[in-house]
C-alpha cells in the first residue's frame, strides 16, 4: 500500500447538472421528452435541490470539497423568450451564495442537455439564430452572477446531446438527420465561440471551456476496418467540436467513464442508441454492471495523456463515475475511484497539467434515458421520500478530499 499525494491547491470537487437533481422542470423540452414517454420514468422532484439546496451543500462541507459544479436551467431563467424570470434569478443568486458561504468554488454548467421548449420549438440549435439567443441567456447570467462564479462550462458534452439529438433521435428533438445535425453542430460552435467572448468581456479572468465526453475507445476484430473506425470514432466525439473552438478554450474539461471496444456483429444491424448498436457497430459490455459499461481506469491515464498533448492546456477532469445498483456498502464504486485516482496521480508525475478532479455524482439523480435505475451518488437517494444517506464511497471520498492523498495497492 502505498500513499499518492496530490499537488497543493488541486481542487478535489463533486459534480451534478440541475435537470437532473432540482426537480419541478417542467418548460423544459426534456420534460416534454419524459411526457412522451421515451424515458424510463419521470423526473418529478428529482432530489428537489431546488428547495433543499442548503441540504445538499451541507454533504459538501463534509465532504471537505473545494469545488462543486452545477448547472443553472436556462427554461427557468428565461421560460419566455426574451423574457427573464426576476424569481428564478434571485433564486439561483441564493443557491450560488449559499455554496460560496461554505468556502466552496463554483464550475457553473451554462448548458447541460436541456432548452426551454420555446427555444427548441421555434429554433433547436440547427435553425440560424440559435446562437445569437443562447448567448443573450449567457450575457443575462454573466452579468447577473458573474461575481460568484469562478469557472465557466458553457456546453457539457456537445457531441452527446448533438448525436443523441440530430442523428439517432434519442434525445430532443429527436431528429435523424445529418443536415440538421451539421447546422446544430456549427450553431453550438459559434454559440460557445461568442459565449467565451462575452464572459471574457465582462470578466476577463474567469476561466471558460466546455467538457468532452473523453472515454477511452479500442476496436476489436476486423483489424484495419475496425482500426479506422476506431479513429473515426475518436474524431468524431473529440475533434469534429474540438477543432472549430480550437482558440475559445481557457481550459480542457475531461469527462471520463469507460472503456468502449468496438466490434461489428452481423446480428443486429439496425441502429438502436439506447442499446448501443448502430448498424452493427456495438461495443463489448459489462455484463456485471447496471450500465453494462467497462471500467478501465488505465484508459482514464491515456486520455489525459492525449488530451494535453493535443491541446497544452490545463485540465480538469470535470466527471468520472460508475454505475452501481441501490445499496450504501459500496465497495465497486471506492475501487473505482482509488483505481482511477491512481492512474491521475500517474499522469501528473508524468507532466500533465491537471488541475481538479470531480466525482459524478453528489447524489444519485436522474439519469436521462434510463430514469433513476443506475445510481452514481455518494449518496443514496430514497427518491420517492426524498431523503438521503452517504455511502461507504462518501466517507471514503472525504478522506481523500482533506488528505490532498490517495491509498493505492
Ligand atoms: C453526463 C451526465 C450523466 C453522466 C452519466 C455524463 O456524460 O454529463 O449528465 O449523468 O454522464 O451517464
Amino acid at each position: 500500500m502505498q500513499k499518492l499525494q496530490f499537488p497543493e491547491n488541486f481542487l478535489w470537487g463533486v459534480a451534478t447538472s440541475s435537470y437532473q437533481i432540482e426537480g419541478g422542470n417542467f418548460n423544459s423540452d426534456w420534460w416534454e421528452w419524459e411526457k412522451a414517454g421515451k424515458t424510463e420514468g419521470k423526473t418529478g422532484k428529482a432530489c428537489d435541490y431546488w428547495n433543499r439546496y442548503k441540504e445538499y451543500h451541507d454533504l459538501l462541507e463534509e465532504l471537505g470539497v473545494k469545488f462543486f459544479r452545477l448547472s443553472v436551467e436556462w427554461s427557468r431563467i428565461e421560460p419566455e423568450e426574451g423574457k427573464f424570470s426576476k424569481e428564478a434569478i434571485e433564486h439561483y443568486r441564493e443557491i450560488l451564495q449559499d455554496i460560496k458561504k461554505r468556502n466552496v468554488k463554483i464550475q457553473l454548467t451554462l448548458w447541460h442537455w436541456t432548452s426551454p421548449v420555446w427555444f427548441q420549438k421555434k429554433y433547436g440549435f440547427y435553425k440560424k439564430g440559435s446562437a445569437k439567443v443562447f448567448t443573450r441567456y449567457v450575457e443575462k447570467i454573466v452579468k447577473e452572477f458573474g461575481n460568484l462564479i469562478d469557472m465557466y462550462i458553457t456546453f457539457n458534452e456537445p457531441m452527446v446531446p448533438l448525436g443523441m439529438g440530430y442523428l439517432t433521435g434519442a434525445f430532443p428533438p429527436g431528429c435523424r438527420n445529418p443536415f440538421k445535425f451539421y447546422a446544430a453542430l456549427g450553431n453550438m460552435a459559434k454559440a460557445h465561440n461568442e459565449s467565451y467572448r462575452i464572459i471574457h468581456d465582462v470578466k476577463p479572468d474567469t476561466k471558460v471551456g466546455i467538457t468532452f465526453l473523453y472515454n477511452w475507445y479500442e476496436s476489436k476484430g476486423l483489424g484495419i476496418l475496425l482500426d479506422a473506425i476506431n479513429k473515426i470514432t475518436q474524431w468524431y466525439r473529440i475533434d469534429f467540436f474540438g477543432n472549430k473552438i480550437k482558440n475559445f478554450q481557457d481550459y480542457i474539461g475531461i469527462d471520463y467513464y469507460r472503456l468502449g471496444k468496438i466490434r461489428f456483429s452481423l446480428r443486429n444491424l439496425k441502429l438502436d442508441a439506447r442499446n448501443q448498436n448502430y448498424f452493427g457497430f456495438t461495443i463489448d459490455e459489462d455484463k456485471n454492471n447496471v450500465m453494462r459499461w467497462i471500467s478501465y481506469p488505465e484508459g482514464f491515464y491515456y486520455v489525459l495523456k492525449e488530451a494535453w498533448e493535443k491541446y497544452k492546456l490545463p485540465i480538469y477532469v470535470a466527471e468520472n463515475g460508475m454505475p452501481t445498483r441501490k445499496g450504501l456498502e459500496d465497495e465497486e464504486r471506492v475501487k473505482f475511484m482509488k483505481e482511477h485516482l491512481a492512474f491521475l496521480h500517474k499522469a501528473i508525475e508524468d507532466g500533465v497539467d491537471v488541475r481538479g478532479y470531480n466525482y459524478w455524482s453528489l447524489m444519485d439523480n436522474f439519469e436521462w434515458l434510463y430514469g433513476v435505475g443506475p445510481r452514481f451518488g455518494l449518496v443514496e437517494m430514497d427518491f420517492e421520500n426524498i431523503k438521503h444517506e452517504k455511502r461507504k464511497s462518501f466517507y471514503e471520498y472525504a478522506k481523500i478530499c482533506r488528505s490532498n492523498e490517495v491509498e493505492s495497492e
